[in-house]
């Protein structure tokens, strides 16, 4: 299948108190056309920062951005802020990690549907664009859509915000939708609602996801493809099934162990990953995991692994494959 979206070598720093945080390391990854690719990893780790490096959401005042992003046959490192306002919201739509913040709570819920509508259609008329809004609010499951329309954000549940940012993020058609968080702070029963409202919106729109969340349960049970960040790097890139069936890296084999499971006895209590992760002000030059990886080796501490191909589709950073391959 055709590649979407390629990134190459990515890196995004942030400058603060004249010394740089790394947040994003040279990180190499692709979508394919269709794919739904989820991004997981701890707090901190460089999800979001890697989603805004992509449309180039970060403060241009503090923040160094490298590498290549392909996306559709375009070089966006090249576009400039006008072109890449061209790519936002038409090409690429987004949902960033908080629905209150994200929608204008001063405008009516219909009218920012539809603006965004206009915005990259500017010769629709006012009632055309409105009626698409409407449509679009029912495609993501809201049933009196003129009058979700006319409300403003604030008298909204938390589901019905959810679903209006999906319809806004929604309404050019996007051939990516970028999802940062898009149900952490939505109960259970709602999450698993509006994780299956966007397979079946993207179903009927084809749409390509990158899904970010630290919920390894939300990945399993939506994504094809998932990577795995861990200070500002990739450490697995695998297919969805392959990751809960044969983890290879030994930090996403931790993560695993360290899930709570409905089946656990008091005899197998859930076993925490010790330590923290590393601070991302100074970056040494071995493995970001070593330090808390329990088969360490020598070399970990010394040099960063490359990636190891471990199987159709599948990735591991850790140098355990080297000395696999030299046995
Ligand atoms: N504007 C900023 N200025 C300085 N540092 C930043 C900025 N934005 C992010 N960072 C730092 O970059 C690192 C990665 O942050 P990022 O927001 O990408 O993490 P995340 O994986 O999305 O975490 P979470 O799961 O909590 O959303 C963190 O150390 C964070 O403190
Ligand atoms: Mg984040």
């Amino acid at each position: 299948m055709k590649k979407l979206l390629e990134v190459k070598n990515l890196h995004v720093s942030f400058g603060v108190q004249q010394k740089q945080v790394h947040a994003v390391r040279n990180i190499s990854f692709f979508l394919r056309d269709g794919e739904r690719l989820g991004i997981v990893g701890e707090s901190g780790c460089g999800k979001s920062a890697t989603a805004k490096a992509l449309v180039k959401l970060l403060p241009s005042y503090s923040s160094s951005l490298k590498g290549e992003v392909w996306f559709d046959g375009k070089d966006l490192m090249s576009y400039d802020e006008k072109m890449m306002r061209g790519v936002r919201g038409k090409e690429i739509g987004m949902i960033f990690q908080d629905p209150m913040t994200s929608l204008n709570p001063t405008m009516r819920v219909g009218a920012q549907i539809a603006e965004g509508y206009k915005r990259h259609n500017p010769s629709a008329s006012n009632e055309k664009a409105e009626q698409n809004a409407c449509e679009m609010l029912e495609l993501v499951g809201i049933a009196q859509s003129y009058e979700v329309a006319r409300s403003y954000p604030h008298t909204l549940s938390g589901g019905m915000r959810q679903r209006a940012m999906i319809a806004l993020a929604l309404i050019c058609k996007p051939k990516l939708l970028l999802a940062d968080e898009p149900t952490t702070s939505l109960d259970v029963t709602i999450q698993a609602q509006i994780l299956e409202l966007m397979q079946t919106v993207q179903k009927k729109t084809a749409t390509s996801i990158i899904l970010i969340t630290h919920d390894l349960s939300v990945v399993a049970g939506f994504c094809d493809r998932v990577l795995v960040m861990y200070a500002g790097q990739i450490v697995e890139d695998a297919p969805v099934d392959k990751l809960f069936e044969q983890p290879e890296h030994p930090y996403t084999q931790r993560l695993l162990q360290s899930l709570p499971r409905l089946n656990m006895t008091k005899d197998h209590p859930l076993i925490p990953i010790e330590g923290r992760p590393p601070d991302l002000l100074s970056v040494s030059p071995g493995c970001p995991f070593w330090t808390r990886c329990t088969g360490a080796m020598h070399i970990c501490r010394l040099k960063n692994p490359p990636s190891f191909s471990v199987g159709e589709d599948h990735q591991s950073f850790c140098w355990k494959h080297a000395a696999e391959v030299e046995r």
